[in-house]
């Protein structure tokens, strides 16, 4: 199993996740399915995304990339997405077996030389590949970028294609010169990739695309550029690879980094090596050309196993538009989303269970709330806590009882319903039959009325509860690969031993431990407030506006007048630390402890990333001090510092301190 590799260029979206998610979960429903399955991805470290976004930043490629790929490495625990391997397309691996399978094309004659005309940029003294042009496509005429028309028909395009090139960077018109590249013979596989690809498994869309494209015709595919960043092209050592060269190999090397931690160096063969080892590709809609056309013809050029399955998701939308970082629509996953103390799974929930794999998937957060409060808490989550609530109010451990035959059969075919749903690659109908069982256990409550029964027939009640468990364990097992620390807390409650991520579909159906302890349950999912959702809302809306003003040519927007009284309203005074100490559990959160003359505050702020406790104990800044408290990872903040985001250095925050006064004096 691989996802498309993100690009270490910049933090994780939303977007991001349409792949990764829908993976994990697949990967941890075959893994309960009697599935042997290797879980593999990496940082993508090549090509113009990485080399643009150091150029900016004024570092090296490198250093650009180490600091997203910790990023990357240490975000996707926290999602709960457990890959076996993730490496780097940088690592000595990928360039090694980048290398070997261009030798082998070169040797086998799929590769050739030819001049190509590609642009150069006078102004900025260099040629452009890829990312670097912008111009016009040729097949939509819409705005595209070097390598691909983002803007228009998303068809991958050649170098040299693109009209009207212009230099991305400066904004200048750009002067063709001429230079030596190398062609990989793409044309050569139009027969294999018909055969191959009316015979992928997978999703429609991806085939059915890819099908199309063969039929317009192909091209030849340059594999050189003209760039220092990357892999050495072994033929002409001042040519590096296309980033979709090695990008897509690394799927390769990070299955070899896999298997030296084995203990047996061998053991990737058994997927990649032509055999019985079956090979899943999840992509987002946008790399179904490279993952279609020409990694399969790689693979098959260089005498590897065919990727048996290309899953391709539809496009992640924010508030009904289209996904745009520049233009504010986008939802980062660490600022806006983890530490907003927001639990990863609820997001996981929403993604795999919004809408179909192929389908576009639009996130709104009043869409989130109603989900997790309707959905997880009112029918799943409260089923779950009514039925071990009474049967331990009223027996304390699991009571004398049998699954009724429809009970068994409802939990069977909802199992064969997840199963299906694995099959056809749709877990939408896994999570709609786990709501579906969730909604009978619910009935099944209502119609029996253990309350009732409790007083009238205790005999019938232990019977009652008894399925009402079956069900609550069956949840437990079927919400496990969607929600992991969901299925872990309803396993606690059931007080089962063994590790539930280990438990397979199929033993959902086996009866119960009749006498087997159930304690007092606590709600394993909680609501999202209310207050929480309009602060998300209201910092995805002044983005928006922000972005829209950029556009429109304008500096960043001052925020709406407000007259002299309101401003009056803000108590502000200097503060000084008493004591500073880390939030444990949490990342960026400090504990603070600030005299303000008359008394001394609690006072929680999200510096910890940038200062040391150390450094900002007994200094004296200006604090807000009749803020509205709010609780933070469970302590209440009675205030906030105020600090000021430098404005060349995003994401570093100065408090402003006013050393010398006395704490309590008033700033007006
Ligand atoms: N580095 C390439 C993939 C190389 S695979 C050998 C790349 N990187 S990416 O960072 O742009 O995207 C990583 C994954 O997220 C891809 O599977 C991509 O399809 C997916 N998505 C990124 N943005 C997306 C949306 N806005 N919507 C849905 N999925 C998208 O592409
Ligand atoms: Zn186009």
């Amino acid at each position: 199993m691989t996802c498309g590799l993100p690009y270490a260029s910049g933090p994780m979206h939303i977007g991001h996740l349409r792949t990764y998610v829908p993976a994990d979960v697949f990967v941890r429903l075959l893994k309960k399915m009697q599935t042997e399955v290797v879980f593999v991805c990496g940082s993508d470290t090549h090509g113009t995304p990485i080399v643009t976004a150091a150029e900016k930043a004024d570092v090296s490629p490198e250093e650009i990339f180490q600091k997203y790929h910790k990023h990357y490495l240490e975000t996707f625990p926290k999602l709960n997405i457990a890959f076996d391997n993730y490496g780097t397309t940088d690592d000595p691996e990928n360039h090694h077996r980048t290398k070997q399978i261009v030798q082998v094309l070169e040797d086998k004659g799929y590769i050739y030389p030819k001049e190509l005309e590609s642009p150069y940029c006078d102004n900025c003294g260099r040629s452009l590949p890829d990312r670097f042009v912008r111009g016009t496509c040729p097949y939509c005429g819409a705005d595209a970028r070097g390598d691909e028309c983002d803007q228009g028909c998303g068809r991958y395009l050649e170098p040299g294609e693109i009209l009207n090139p212009r230099c991305a960077i400066c904004g200048s018109p750009t002067r063709p010169v001429t230079r030596t590249h190398y062609y990989f013979r793409l044309t050569d596989f139009e027969d294999f990739l018909n055969d191959f690809l009316n015979n992928v498994d997978g999703t429609k869309n991806a085939r059915n695309y890819a099908l199309g494209w063969v039929k317009e015709g192909l091209k030849d595919w340059c594999i050189t550029r003209d760039l220092d960043w990357g892999v050495d092209f072994p033929g002409d050592e001042d040519l590096t690879l296309y980033v979709w060269v090695d990008a897509p190999i690394h799927y390769i090397s990070s299955t070899e980094e896999w298997a030296k931690g084995t203990g047996d160096p061998d053991e990737w063969e058994k997927f990649w090596k032509p055999g019985d080892g079956r090979i899943v590709h999840y992509i987002g809609q946008d790399i179904v050309y490279h993952h279609c056309i020409f990694w399969p013809s790689m693979l098959k050029g260089a005498d590897y196993n065919l990727p048996d399955s290309i899953v391709a998701s539809g496009m992640v939308k924010i508030e009904g538009h289209n996904f745009s970082r520049s233009r504010g629509y986008v939802v980062w996953i660490e600022d806006d989303y983890l530490d907003q103390g927001l639990n990863p799974d609820y997001l996981r929930y929403y993604i795999v269970s919004h809408s179909s794999q192929t389908k576009d998937l639009d996130f709104a957060w009043d869409t989130f709330r109603d989900k997790v409060n309707n959905e997880l808490v009112g029918t799943f989550g409260n089923f779950v806590y009514r039925a071990l609530h009474f049967t331990n109010k009223n027996f304390g451990k699991i009571p004398e009882g049998e699954t009724e035959k429809r009970v068994q059969e409802r939990i069977a075919s909802t199992i064969g319903t997840v199963k299906a749903g694995v099959n056809e690659y749709e877990l939408k109908k896994v999570t709609d039959a786990i709501m579906g069982l969730a909604t009978f256990g619910n009935e099944y409550f209502q119609e029996n009325k253990p309350w009732e029964l409790a007083r009238e027939d205790l005999e019938k009640c232990g019977d009652v509860l008894y399925n009402a468990v079956a069900i609550v364990r069956a949840l437990a097992i079927l919400i496990d690969p969607i929600m992991p620390s969901v299925g872990e807390k309803i396993w606690e409650q059931l007080r089962e031993e063994t590790d539930i991520h280990g438990v397979q579909l199929d033993e959902a159906t086996s009866p119960l431990e009749i006498g087997h302890k159930i304690p007092k349950p606590v709600p394993v999912i909680d609501k999202i407030d209310d207050d929480l959702l309009e602060d998300l809302r209201a910092s995805i809306e002044a983005r928006i506006r922000d972005a829209e003003a950029a556009e429109r040519g304008e500096k960043k927007v001052t925020k709406d007048i407000i007259e002299f009284e309101d401003f009056q309203k803000l108590d502000l005074r200097a503060g000084k630390i008493l004591e500073c100490e880390r939030v444990p559990k949490t990342d960026k959160l400090l504990e603070l402890k600030v005299d303000i003359g008359d008394e001394t505050r609690t006072i929680v702020t999200g510096l910890a990333d940038q200062y040391k406790p150390d450094e900002l104990k007994g200094i004296t800044a200006l604090f807000l001090v009749n803020l509205e408290p709010k609780k933070l990872a469970g302590i209440e903040s009675q205030g906030m510092i105020i600090a000021v985001e430098k404005a060349d250095e995003e994401g570093i925050w100065l408090p402003v301190t006013i050393e010398g006064v006395p704490p309590g004096s008033k700033a007006a």
